[in-house]
């Protein structure tokens, strides 16, 4: 049995955390070759997302490059659509990194897997604990705190925390 060699870290990275770069880190600790995973939209709850497409690989791409993650070599960030088994296929990747903070991932995540295992059961789900730091940092919090004006330069790389600033002060 070969060894895997290539993954994909899918999200949809609205915007994309320290925890986000945490994970995708990780990965590339673990696996010589990483595609980051831009998933269109957040489809699993039917909504919109705050950036778009191109807004969030942009960004991924220079957090990834301001946080010495792109200077590792063997990571790059495409967008995706349609289901991520068959994004893996088209990448010739053996398996999906996702990080895990507390249990409530777990069951949502499990379920996931589940799913894709049964779509694909070549494609292996690898799962990293994020670091306990970033345990509580999600895109979901990092947009309400930026929307309500606070800070969030704990949470985000500097170039997502100015864009964060110019997407609110335009809403
Ligand atoms: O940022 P998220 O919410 O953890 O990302 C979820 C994502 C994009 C990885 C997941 O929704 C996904 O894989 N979407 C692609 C469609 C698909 O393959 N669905 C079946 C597996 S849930």
């Amino acid at each position: 049995m070969n060894h895997i060699q290539h993954v994909v870290v899918p999200g949809t990275f609205d915007p994309v955390t320290l925890g986000h770069v945490d994970v995708i880190g990780r990965a590339r600790h673990l696996f010589p070759q990483v595609t980051v995973a831009v998933a269109e939209s957040r489809t699993k709850r039917g909504v919109g997302t705050a950036f778009t497409l191109d807004e969030r690989v942009e960004m991924l791409r220079d957090a990834l490059e301001e946080q010495g993650i792109i200077r590792l070599g063997g990571v790059r960030v495409l967008p995706f659509t349609g289901l991520l088994v068959d994004f893996c296929r088209e990448q010739s990747a053996g398996g999906v990194v996702k990080g895990l903070r507390a249990m409530t991932d777990f069951e949502y995540e499990l379920q996931q897997a589940d799913l894709n295992a049964h779509l694909a059961p070549d494609i292996e789900s690898v799962f990293v604990m994020s670091n306990p730091g970033y345990g509580y940092v999600s895109s979901s919090i990092v947009r309400e705190l930026a929307s309500l004006g606070s800070d969030v330069d704990m949470l985000v790389p500097a170039c997502v925390a100015v864009r964060l600033k110019e997407h609110f002060a335009d809403a």
